[in-house]
Protein backbone atom coordinates (compact mmCIF):
# COMPACT_ATOMS: atom_id res chain seq x y z
CA UNK A 1 0.00 0.00 0.00
CA UNK A 2 2.73 2.27 0.74
CA UNK A 3 3.39 4.13 -2.69
CA UNK A 4 -0.31 4.60 -2.90
CA UNK A 5 -0.94 5.89 0.71
CA UNK A 6 -1.82 9.35 0.52
CA UNK A 7 -1.30 9.67 -2.96
CA UNK A 8 -4.84 9.90 -4.72
CA UNK A 9 -2.72 11.30 -8.00
CA UNK A 10 -0.64 7.81 -8.22
CA UNK A 11 -3.68 5.61 -7.64
CA UNK A 12 -5.55 7.01 -10.81
CA UNK A 13 -2.11 6.64 -12.78
CA UNK A 14 -1.93 3.33 -11.53
CA UNK A 15 -5.01 2.30 -12.89
CA UNK A 16 -5.15 3.87 -16.35
CA UNK A 17 -1.96 2.38 -16.80
CA UNK A 18 -2.95 -0.80 -15.96
CA UNK A 19 -5.90 -0.43 -18.26
CA UNK A 20 -3.60 1.13 -21.11
CA UNK A 21 -0.77 -1.62 -20.72
CA UNK A 22 -3.98 -4.17 -21.26
CA UNK A 23 -5.21 -2.74 -24.89
CA UNK A 24 -7.60 0.00 -23.65
CA UNK A 25 -7.50 3.65 -24.97
CA UNK A 26 -7.17 5.69 -22.20
CA UNK A 27 -10.21 8.78 -22.70
CA UNK A 28 -10.75 11.95 -21.30
CA UNK A 29 -13.16 12.44 -18.70
CA UNK A 30 -16.40 13.94 -19.98
CA UNK A 31 -17.64 17.39 -18.71
CA UNK A 32 -19.80 17.44 -15.76
CA UNK A 33 -22.77 18.57 -17.90
CA UNK A 34 -23.68 15.32 -20.44
CA UNK A 35 -24.02 16.13 -24.32
CA UNK A 36 -27.05 15.49 -26.30
CA UNK A 37 -28.34 13.38 -22.95
CA UNK A 38 -31.69 14.86 -22.04
CA UNK A 39 -32.27 11.72 -19.65
CA UNK A 40 -29.33 13.25 -17.42
CA UNK A 41 -28.98 15.79 -15.18
CA UNK A 42 -24.95 15.28 -14.76
CA UNK A 43 -22.32 13.23 -15.70
CA UNK A 44 -22.97 10.63 -13.01
CA UNK A 45 -20.97 7.60 -14.17
CA UNK A 46 -18.00 6.74 -16.76
CA UNK A 47 -20.03 4.67 -18.96
CA UNK A 48 -22.23 7.94 -19.86
CA UNK A 49 -19.70 8.67 -22.57
CA UNK A 50 -20.38 5.47 -23.89
CA UNK A 51 -24.26 5.20 -23.73
CA UNK A 52 -24.16 4.77 -27.47
CA UNK A 53 -21.56 2.44 -28.17
CA UNK A 54 -23.15 -0.10 -25.24
CA UNK A 55 -26.15 0.21 -27.32
CA UNK A 56 -25.07 0.14 -31.06
CA UNK A 57 -26.11 3.09 -31.97
CA UNK A 58 -22.35 4.51 -32.26
CA UNK A 59 -18.96 2.48 -33.13
CA UNK A 60 -15.57 3.19 -31.60
CA UNK A 61 -12.24 2.44 -33.45
CA UNK A 62 -11.03 0.66 -30.42
CA UNK A 63 -12.87 -2.01 -28.56
CA UNK A 64 -11.91 -1.17 -24.94
CA UNK A 65 -11.72 2.16 -23.07
CA UNK A 66 -10.52 3.52 -19.64
CA UNK A 67 -11.43 6.58 -17.21
CA UNK A 68 -10.90 8.60 -14.53
CA UNK A 69 -14.91 9.90 -14.65
CA UNK A 70 -15.64 13.44 -12.97
CA UNK A 71 -18.93 12.16 -11.76
CA UNK A 72 -21.95 14.05 -9.65
CA UNK A 73 -24.85 12.80 -7.94
CA UNK A 74 -26.70 15.35 -6.87
CA UNK A 75 -30.31 14.55 -8.66
CA UNK A 76 -31.77 12.24 -10.71
CA UNK A 77 -31.75 8.03 -10.35
CA UNK A 78 -28.29 8.43 -8.45
CA UNK A 79 -28.06 10.79 -6.08
CA UNK A 80 -26.38 10.58 -2.50
CA UNK A 81 -27.04 14.66 -1.75
CA UNK A 82 -28.63 13.44 1.65
CA UNK A 83 -25.49 11.06 2.93
CA UNK A 84 -22.98 13.40 2.37
CA UNK A 85 -21.08 14.25 5.37
CA UNK A 86 -23.23 11.41 7.54
CA UNK A 87 -20.97 8.53 5.90
CA UNK A 88 -17.43 8.10 5.09
CA UNK A 89 -18.36 7.47 2.11
CA UNK A 90 -20.72 9.48 -0.05
CA UNK A 91 -19.89 12.42 -2.01
CA UNK A 92 -21.99 14.72 -4.08
CA UNK A 93 -18.51 15.24 -6.19
CA UNK A 94 -16.57 12.52 -7.12
CA UNK A 95 -13.75 10.37 -9.72
CA UNK A 96 -14.56 7.01 -11.08
CA UNK A 97 -12.22 5.18 -11.98
CA UNK A 98 -13.36 2.62 -15.21
CA UNK A 99 -12.42 0.18 -17.51
CA UNK A 100 -14.41 -0.41 -20.73
CA UNK A 101 -15.61 -3.32 -23.11
CA UNK A 102 -17.48 -2.64 -25.61
CA UNK A 103 -18.66 -6.48 -27.05
CA UNK A 104 -14.63 -7.00 -26.57
CA UNK A 105 -14.17 -9.53 -23.01
CA UNK A 106 -17.16 -10.06 -20.80
CA UNK A 107 -17.23 -11.98 -17.02
CA UNK A 108 -14.13 -13.83 -17.11
CA UNK A 109 -12.06 -10.42 -18.81
CA UNK A 110 -13.47 -7.88 -16.15
CA UNK A 111 -13.31 -10.48 -12.85
CA UNK A 112 -9.47 -11.27 -14.07
CA UNK A 113 -8.42 -7.87 -14.72
CA UNK A 114 -10.09 -6.33 -11.21
CA UNK A 115 -8.31 -9.15 -9.44
CA UNK A 116 -5.21 -9.09 -10.70
CA UNK A 117 -5.30 -4.77 -10.11
CA UNK A 118 -6.45 -4.86 -6.55
CA UNK A 119 -3.95 -7.69 -5.39
CA UNK A 120 -0.86 -7.19 -7.44
CA UNK A 121 -0.69 -3.83 -8.32
CA UNK A 122 -2.30 -2.41 -5.00
CA UNK A 123 -1.09 -5.45 -3.15
CA UNK A 124 -5.18 -5.22 -1.31
CA UNK A 125 -5.36 -8.80 0.80
CA UNK A 126 -8.10 -11.18 -0.67
CA UNK A 127 -9.34 -11.83 2.76
CA UNK A 128 -10.82 -8.86 3.56
CA UNK A 129 -12.43 -8.41 0.21
CA UNK A 130 -16.33 -10.07 -0.51
CA UNK A 131 -18.06 -10.56 -3.71
CA UNK A 132 -21.79 -9.43 -4.31
CA UNK A 133 -23.21 -10.86 -7.26
CA UNK A 134 -26.71 -11.38 -8.70
CA UNK A 135 -28.47 -14.18 -7.30
CA UNK A 136 -29.21 -15.76 -10.73
CA UNK A 137 -25.44 -15.45 -11.65
CA UNK A 138 -23.63 -18.88 -11.43
CA UNK A 139 -21.18 -17.39 -14.08
CA UNK A 140 -20.13 -14.80 -11.72
CA UNK A 141 -19.90 -17.35 -8.67
CA UNK A 142 -17.53 -19.87 -10.70
CA UNK A 143 -15.54 -17.16 -12.66
CA UNK A 144 -14.70 -15.79 -8.88
CA UNK A 145 -14.24 -19.06 -7.25
CA UNK A 146 -11.83 -20.00 -10.17
CA UNK A 147 -9.40 -16.87 -10.30
CA UNK A 148 -9.79 -15.95 -6.97
CA UNK A 149 -9.79 -19.15 -5.20
CA UNK A 150 -11.74 -17.10 -2.29
CA UNK A 151 -14.15 -19.75 -0.71
CA UNK A 152 -18.16 -20.16 -1.22
CA UNK A 153 -18.50 -17.65 1.95
CA UNK A 154 -16.54 -14.63 0.50
CA UNK A 155 -19.16 -14.72 -2.55
CA UNK A 156 -22.89 -13.10 -1.77
CA UNK A 157 -25.87 -13.44 -4.03
CA UNK A 158 -27.61 -10.21 -3.95
CA UNK A 159 -31.23 -9.58 -5.39
CA UNK A 160 -31.98 -6.41 -8.09
CA UNK A 161 -31.91 -4.06 -5.67
CA UNK A 162 -27.82 -4.44 -5.22
CA UNK A 163 -26.60 -6.44 -8.16
CA UNK A 164 -28.04 -5.53 -11.71
CA UNK A 165 -27.23 -1.51 -12.76
CA UNK A 166 -29.00 0.63 -14.37
CA UNK A 167 -28.10 4.11 -15.67
CA UNK A 168 -31.34 5.46 -15.62
CA UNK A 169 -35.06 5.21 -16.24
CA UNK A 170 -33.71 4.45 -19.92
CA UNK A 171 -30.21 3.30 -21.51
CA UNK A 172 -27.91 0.37 -20.66
CA UNK A 173 -27.87 -2.18 -17.89
CA UNK A 174 -27.12 -5.65 -16.47
CA UNK A 175 -26.34 -7.70 -13.82
CA UNK A 176 -23.20 -7.23 -11.80
CA UNK A 177 -20.81 -7.77 -9.17
CA UNK A 178 -19.23 -5.39 -6.42
CA UNK A 179 -16.14 -6.18 -4.76
CA UNK A 180 -16.65 -4.73 -0.95
CA UNK A 181 -13.34 -4.39 1.17
CA UNK A 182 -13.38 -4.73 5.20
CA UNK A 183 -12.79 -2.04 7.15
CA UNK A 184 -12.73 -3.55 10.23
CA UNK A 185 -15.78 -4.53 12.65
CA UNK A 186 -15.17 -2.38 15.25
CA UNK A 187 -16.19 0.68 12.27
CA UNK A 188 -19.59 2.03 13.96
CA UNK A 189 -23.07 0.25 12.15
CA UNK A 190 -25.70 3.12 11.84
CA UNK A 191 -28.29 -0.54 11.70
CA UNK A 192 -26.50 -1.27 15.20
CA UNK A 193 -27.44 2.24 16.81
CA UNK A 194 -31.09 1.74 15.64
CA UNK A 195 -31.27 -1.49 17.43
CA UNK A 196 -31.34 -3.79 14.45
CA UNK A 197 -28.72 -6.18 13.08
CA UNK A 198 -25.53 -5.25 10.87
CA UNK A 199 -26.02 -6.61 7.16
CA UNK A 200 -22.66 -7.02 6.35
CA UNK A 201 -21.32 -6.59 2.77
CA UNK A 202 -25.15 -5.77 2.00
CA UNK A 203 -25.26 -3.37 5.03
CA UNK A 204 -25.86 0.60 4.12
CA UNK A 205 -23.12 0.94 6.92
CA UNK A 206 -19.35 1.83 6.22
CA UNK A 207 -17.86 -1.58 8.07
CA UNK A 208 -18.08 -3.14 4.26
CA UNK A 209 -17.04 -0.77 1.92
CA UNK A 210 -18.17 -1.31 -1.55
CA UNK A 211 -15.11 -0.38 -3.74
CA UNK A 212 -15.57 -1.44 -7.41
CA UNK A 213 -18.34 -2.10 -9.51
CA UNK A 214 -18.44 -4.80 -12.25
CA UNK A 215 -21.43 -4.35 -14.73
CA UNK A 216 -22.28 -6.78 -17.32
CA UNK A 217 -23.93 -5.23 -19.60
CA UNK A 218 -26.35 -6.90 -21.21
CA UNK A 219 -29.90 -4.75 -21.75
CA UNK A 220 -31.15 -1.64 -22.91
CA UNK A 221 -33.63 -0.52 -20.58
CA UNK A 222 -36.58 0.81 -23.07
CA UNK A 223 -39.12 4.29 -22.41
CA UNK A 224 -42.02 2.28 -23.26
CA UNK A 225 -40.66 -0.54 -20.08
CA UNK A 226 -39.36 -2.91 -22.27
CA UNK A 227 -35.77 -4.66 -21.81
CA UNK A 228 -33.90 -5.52 -25.19
CA UNK A 229 -30.43 -7.54 -25.25
CA UNK A 230 -27.54 -5.59 -26.56
CA UNK A 231 -25.84 -5.98 -29.69
CA UNK A 232 -22.89 -7.74 -28.12
CA UNK A 233 -22.14 -8.15 -24.22
CA UNK A 234 -20.35 -5.53 -22.83
CA UNK A 235 -18.63 -4.30 -19.79
CA UNK A 236 -19.15 -1.07 -17.87
CA UNK A 237 -16.97 -0.88 -14.51
CA UNK A 238 -16.61 1.82 -11.73
CA UNK A 239 -14.68 2.14 -8.69
CA UNK A 240 -14.60 5.38 -6.88
CA UNK A 241 -11.10 7.50 -5.77
CA UNK A 242 -12.06 8.71 -3.12
CA UNK A 243 -12.90 5.11 -1.91
CA UNK A 244 -9.86 3.35 -3.04
CA UNK A 245 -7.38 6.01 -1.60
CA UNK A 246 -8.74 5.70 1.86
CA UNK A 247 -8.73 1.81 2.05
CA UNK A 248 -4.87 2.18 0.29
CA UNK A 249 -4.07 4.81 2.74
CA UNK A 250 -5.51 2.83 5.23
CA UNK A 251 -8.31 5.36 6.60
CA UNK A 252 -11.58 4.71 7.37
CA UNK A 253 -13.02 7.39 5.69
CA UNK A 254 -12.40 8.86 2.35
CA UNK A 255 -12.41 12.62 3.85
CA UNK A 256 -9.37 11.61 5.88
CA UNK A 257 -7.80 11.03 2.12
CA UNK A 258 -5.33 14.00 0.38
CA UNK A 259 -8.18 14.12 -1.95
CA UNK A 260 -10.36 15.96 1.10
CA UNK A 261 -8.13 16.51 4.04
CA UNK A 262 -6.73 19.17 3.11
CA UNK A 263 -10.30 21.22 2.11
CA UNK A 264 -11.18 20.14 5.32
CA UNK A 265 -7.96 21.52 7.11
CA UNK A 266 -8.50 24.97 5.72
CA UNK A 267 -12.40 25.18 6.53
CA UNK A 268 -11.58 23.87 10.30
CA UNK A 269 -8.88 26.73 9.96
CA UNK A 270 -11.25 29.85 8.72
CA UNK A 271 -14.31 28.54 11.18
CA UNK A 272 -12.37 28.44 14.05
CA UNK A 273 -13.64 24.29 14.57
CA UNK A 274 -12.05 21.46 15.40
CA UNK A 275 -12.73 17.95 12.76
CA UNK A 276 -12.87 14.84 14.81
CA UNK A 277 -12.92 12.35 11.89
CA UNK A 278 -14.84 9.98 13.84
CA UNK A 279 -17.62 12.06 14.63
CA UNK A 280 -20.77 10.97 12.77
CA UNK A 281 -23.40 12.53 15.28
CA UNK A 282 -26.46 14.51 13.69
CA UNK A 283 -26.02 18.13 13.20
CA UNK A 284 -22.27 18.30 14.65
CA UNK A 285 -19.52 20.09 13.30
CA UNK A 286 -17.56 17.02 11.94
CA UNK A 287 -20.49 16.49 9.42
CA UNK A 288 -20.88 20.14 8.33
CA UNK A 289 -17.16 20.25 7.64
CA UNK A 290 -17.15 17.11 5.72
CA UNK A 291 -20.15 19.01 3.93
CA UNK A 292 -18.68 21.66 3.20
CA UNK A 293 -15.28 19.75 1.46
CA UNK A 294 -17.83 17.88 -0.81
CA UNK A 295 -19.99 20.45 -1.78
CA UNK A 296 -16.60 23.06 -2.14
CA UNK A 297 -14.95 20.28 -5.02
CA UNK A 298 -18.97 20.09 -7.21
CA UNK A 299 -19.30 23.79 -6.67
CA UNK A 300 -15.75 24.20 -8.25
CA UNK A 301 -16.05 21.33 -10.59
CA UNK A 302 -19.50 22.14 -12.24
CA UNK A 303 -18.61 26.44 -12.45
CA UNK A 304 -15.36 24.90 -14.24
CA UNK A 305 -17.88 23.10 -16.76
CA UNK A 306 -19.39 25.73 -17.45
CA UNK A 307 -22.96 25.54 -14.62
CA UNK A 308 -23.90 29.19 -12.65
CA UNK A 309 -26.00 29.12 -10.01
CA UNK A 310 -29.41 29.51 -11.26
CA UNK A 311 -33.04 29.22 -9.99
CA UNK A 312 -33.88 26.14 -12.40
CA UNK A 313 -32.56 22.94 -13.50
CA UNK A 314 -28.85 21.59 -12.73
CA UNK A 315 -27.96 25.36 -12.08
CA UNK A 316 -30.39 25.07 -9.32
CA UNK A 317 -28.86 21.86 -7.85
CA UNK A 318 -25.74 24.09 -7.64
CA UNK A 319 -26.83 26.78 -6.26
CA UNK A 320 -28.34 24.51 -3.71
N1 LIG B 1 -21.75 2.22 -14.04
C1 LIG B 1 -21.47 1.48 -12.85
C2 LIG B 1 -21.66 2.30 -11.62
O1 LIG B 1 -21.82 3.47 -11.70
C3 LIG B 1 -20.08 0.90 -12.90
O2 LIG B 1 -21.63 1.76 -10.53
Amino acid sequence: MGEFANNSRAIRRAFLDFFASRGHEEVASSSLVPENDPTLLFANAGMNQFKDAFTGKATRHRSRATTAQKCVRAGGKHNDLDNVGRTARHHTFFEMLGNFSFGDYFKEGAITFAHELLTDVFALPIARMVFTIHESDDDAAALWKKISGVPDRQIIRLGDKDNFWAMGETGPCGPCTEIHFHQGDDVPCSEEFAGRKCQGPACDCDRWIEIWNLVFMQFEQREDKSRIALPKPSVDTGMGLERLAAVLGGKRSNYETDLLSPIIAAAAVRAKKTFVPSDYSDGSVSVSLRAIADHARATAFLIADGVFPEKTGREYVLRR
